[in-house]
């Protein structure tokens, strides 16, 4: 019986997203707002979801303190009150758009987790606009 315990957190960063190839015109048009020059900030709603079977011992797919402590330690503590684009390794060569976040916190969390279980993240980066990346390359 397999289930997916769900875990959220948040954390505010600012970014920039640009094509250093394209013009400021090209830029402005295709990423606008986060386009900005002098940067501007979001609040990243983060969903990180575990999948795997039922513990018959503990009743449990995960444990949940362990993940919170996970995401703390490998995704807030990295990006939570940093400029994406300018303080953070990641994105040095990568536009930091919430598809590219997505990606980098799956790879920070996935060696932390036991291969036993599916591993997706879903980030939000304002209250319509989400992605969903569950490893697959
Ligand atoms: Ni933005």
């Amino acid at each position: 019986m397999k289930l997916t315990v769900c875990r959220k957190a948040h954390f505010n960063a600012t970014h920039r997203l640009c094509n250093p190839n394209w013009s400021d015109d090209k830029n402005l048009k295709m990423f606008g707002a986060c386009n900005n020059t002098n940067y501007h900030g979001h609040n990243y709603e983060l969903t990180v979801k575990v999948k795997g079977e039922v513990d018959q011992e503990t009743g449990m797919v995960y444990n949940m303190n362990d993940l919170k402590v996970l995401i703390k330690e490998h995704v807030l503590n990295r990006f939570d009150h940093k400029n994406l684009y300018a303080d953070v390794d990641d994105f040095k060569d990568l536009n930091p758009t919430a598809e590219n976040i997505a990606v980098a916190i799956w790879k920070h969390l996935r060696p932390h987790i036991n291969q036993n279980h599916e591993l997706s993240i879903v980030l939000a980066e304002t209250h319509n606009n989400y992605v969903e990346f569950n490893g697959e390359f």
